[in-house]
């Protein structure tokens, strides 16, 4: 693969790393951290991936020198490793059918919605799957081609949950973890999916299984007994025995919550600078300098409840519980798997509601609503995050969310207010956010009052407790207590005092 013009802030050099240079620990993803773009003229350019597994795990593998396995994003590019930033990338290249029958069909049409409380009705389709046994096969050898004797490797994801087996088959000397960045769902709904212990068996192949949140780890305990047949012991393993081990012929698997965070110091450095201040001060002016800022930052998914919000807001307005004048709203949303039916449909929903609201609240040159969908350059997106009073986050599901952290990371002035779905990951460790049952619209509605009346000092007491726990567990710490747990350094996980 070849880079003529690298672009964000992540460049590969292009340089092809040297084949003899196996890999003493490698994420293997769905996703490089980068795209491949392919220009008009034909040249291939880079851009930084979405999502909140890249935004976690790209210092991580900075630091430790790894090569890092998967997709560059687009159909029948990837030609051999390249170097750059402090890893190796490794892509594994898929044709159109691949893309449209793995990623688009069986990861995105099957998983994701069964995996998100069937918020969209899953479709199974036996060729989705059987392209993704192929598709997963590939990645198992492309990791095998590059793994060091006796390697760590990590998996990571829905997009690959038959890799642990499949690798292990063909390289019994690794150390395999698997971690799932997206809810495990509960059993009643996994029984819907045709091939259920084929994946419960396929995650098994690693030596250590993590979730976001305990409830995943027992769910999937309970499946690796009840579809496989295997012994399973709960809570055996370390202090706070947030662990469970199923036995799997003669092998032990670890299975445990570990919930993801941010690499929060960075951004409580940023948010400090007086770029950032001025950038801050820079958008609120650009918005009129209303009273207050609602934000909302997500990838532009069905999960997210961005038309909750939407929703709610509108009815504010309309109740005059929030003034379009004094109260705007910014909704910032990076296009997401736009080939995907539920996705345009979701899409032309909120381009309307987002319409409607401003036929009929906003005024000439004020928009209530101000909707931007594409990705924000990161530094201008952490302007925001210091601009903004209220921060909306009201998944109907999502394994954690990241923004809700970055939000926090970003507010060292302790001004902000945070209004979170309870069916967030986030929602178990931040329990002083305003937190509401995004089904429950009037719920959300007086959440958002809550936070945009804030009283100031309540507020600070709030934004400090909050920040102490996303500064506290950081990004870093995620990684280190998986990593240490799989290599037999530890055998317990962190407390993070959210009693899950
Ligand atoms: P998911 O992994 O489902 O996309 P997360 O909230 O965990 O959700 O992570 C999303 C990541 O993508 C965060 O790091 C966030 O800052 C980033 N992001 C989301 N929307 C945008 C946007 N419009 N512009 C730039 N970055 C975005
Ligand atoms: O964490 C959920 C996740 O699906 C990641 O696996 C992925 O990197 C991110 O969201 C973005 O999704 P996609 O790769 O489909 O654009």
């Amino acid at each position: 693969m070849t880079d003529s013009a690298a672009s964000g802030d992540f460049a590969p050099s292009g340089e092809a790393a040297p084949s003899s240079d196996a890999a003493d620990f490698v994420v293997v993803a769905n996703r490089l951290p980068v795209d491949v773009v392919r220009d008009a003229d034909g040249t291939l350019t880079w851009k930084q991936s979405p999502g909140g597994l890249v935004t976690a795990l790209k210092p991580i593998l900075a630091a430790r020198q790894g090569a890092w396995v998967g997709w560059p994003g687009a159909p029948d590019v990837g030609d051999g490793p390249v170097v750059g930033d402090g890893m190796t990338l490794v892509p594994v290249q898929l044709s159109q059918q691949e893309v449209n029958e793995h990623y688009e069909g069986f990861s995105n049409g099957s998983l994701w919605p069964l995996y998100h409380d069937v918020i969209v009705k899953p479709e199974y389709h036996r060729e989705w799957w059987n392209t993704y046994v192929d598709v997963n096969r590939r990645f198992a050898e492309a990791t095998a081609s590059v793994a060091a004797e006796g390697a760590t490797v990590w998996v990571q994801d829905y997009q690959l949950q038959l890799v642990p087996r499949m690798l292990r088959m063909l390289r019994p000397d690794l150390r395999i973890g698997f971690f799932l960045h997206i809810p495990f769902p509960p059993v009643e709904l996994f029984m819907q999916m045709p091939w259920r212990t084929e994946i419960i068996e396929g995650i098994l192949g690693a030596d250590l299984v993590g979730f976001h949140l305990a409830g995943g780890a027992q769910n999937f305990l309970y499946l690796a007994k009840r579809l496989c047949g295997y012994n399973t012991s709960r809570g055996q393993v370390g202090v706070r025995s947030r662990f469970g081990v199923v036995s799997v012929g003669f092998r032990s698997v670890r299975v445990g919550a570990f919930p993801i965070s941010i690499d929060s110091a960075e951004l409580d450095r940023t948010a400090r600078t007086a770029e950032t201040k001025a950038r801050a001060k820079r958008l609120r002016r650009e918005l009129g300098d209303p009273a207050k800022v609602m934000l909302g930052v997500d990838r532009l998914d069905y999960t997210k409840g961005i038309d909750v919000r939407l929703r709610a807001i509108g009815e504010l307005y309309a109740e005059g519980r929030l003034d379009p004048a004094e109260h705007v709203f910014v909704q910032l949303a990076t296009p997401s798997r736009e080939r995907v039916e539920s996705y345009r449909t979701m899409r032309d929903d909120i381009e309307r509601q987002v319409g409607r609201i401003n036929g009929e609240y906003g005024r000439v040159g004020h928009p209530a609503v101000h909707y931007i969908h594409r990705p924000v350059p990161r530094d201008e997106l952490l302007a925001f995050f210091s601009a903004a009073d209220v921060m909306l986050v009201t998944p109907l599901r999502d394994g954690m969310n990241l923004v809700a952290k970055e939000y926090l990371a970003c507010r060292p002035d302790g001004g902000g207010a945070l209004v979170l779905s309870e069916f967030t990951g986030a929602a178990a460790e931040l329990k002083q956010a305003y937190q509401c049952n995004p089904h429950d619209l009037d719920g959300v509605k007086n959440a958002i009052d809550d936070a945009v009346h804030q009283d100031r000092e309540e507020g600070r007491k709030r934004i400090r407790a909050m920040r102490r726990q996303v500064l506290q567990y950081d990004v870093d710490l995620w990684a280190r207590s998986f990593l240490d747990t799989l290599s037999g350094h530890i055998d317990t996980v962190r407390d993070t005092g959210d009693g899950q």
